[in-house]
């Protein structure tokens, strides 16, 4: 059981149903094709991940939880459960309209919506207009747009604020991108970071400046 909340739990099912069904349909999909269609699908970062994202917010207890990547709402649905746990706000930013619509009514439905305040556009120029601070932040967005989008999250993350950075091992694909994202990581000196092979590998980057002998 991932979600205690019996509506969460009820759209849980759904979002493993409709990512069941499209593993089978994705299965036999030559790759240009994936790529063509890869607005149709889910795209979650699993329950692995969800869990541990949930964790480390009801742990790290931020005050502003910060989501590039709603896509259907898949991982908006734990980080808004422990927003809620915690009592933080959780933005979310999709550039795809129709995804972020479903992902709320989805989140609606679990009784989780209040926690969550969906921007619709693209995830730099959002993140460039927001003036306060993040203390969680998930980076799921198109791989070529993880450097550029670390490097305007990176002045707006509190202190001992955390990074997870999904797509770090699989898919293939990603790997030149991912490679500089995590070189670019590994340069801030007041930053900590580690892979951890959860999911499709994630990176879990803190930003820790006290008690830091390099600075
Ligand atoms: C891998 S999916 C996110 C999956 C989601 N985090 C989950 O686990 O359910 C990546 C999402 O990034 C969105 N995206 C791509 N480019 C974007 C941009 N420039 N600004 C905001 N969102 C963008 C896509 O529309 C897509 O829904």
């Amino acid at each position: 059981m991932y979600f205690t909340n019996p509506k969460a739990a009820e759209v849980f099912a759904e979002y493993l149903a409709r990512h069941e069904q499209e593993r089978a349909l994705t299965r036999d999909l030559p790759r240009g094709q994936f790529g063509e269609r890869r607005d149709e699908f889910l795209l979650p970062v699993g329950a692995d991940v969800g869990n541990f994202l949930r964790a480390l917010a009801i742990g790290r207890k931020p005050e502003r939880i910060l989501e590039l990547g709603t896509s259907y709402g898949y991982s908006t649905l734990f980080l808004a459960d422990a927003a809620k746990a915690c009592g933080a706000k959780l933005v979310t930013v999709d550039v795809d309209a129709a995804k972020q619509d479903y992902a709320r009514r989805m989140l609606e439905r679990a009784g989780l919506a209040e926690a969550v305040e969906f921007r619709c556009g693209d995830a730099l120029d959002i993140v460039a207009a927001d003036e306060s601070e993040f203390g969680l932040v998930l980076l799921d967005i198109w791989k070529n747009l993880y450097l550029p989008c670390f490097e305007a999250v990176y002045p707006k993350l509190a202190e001992e604020g955390l990074i997870v950075s999904d797509n770090m091992i699989m898919p293939e694909s990603a790997r030149e991108a991912v490679r500089a994202y995590r070189e670019a990581v590994r340069a801030k000196v007041d930053l900590q970071t580690v892979l951890l092979p959860l999911g499709s590998g994630i990176e879990l980057t803190i930003k820790w400046s006290e008690g830091n002998p390099k600075l």
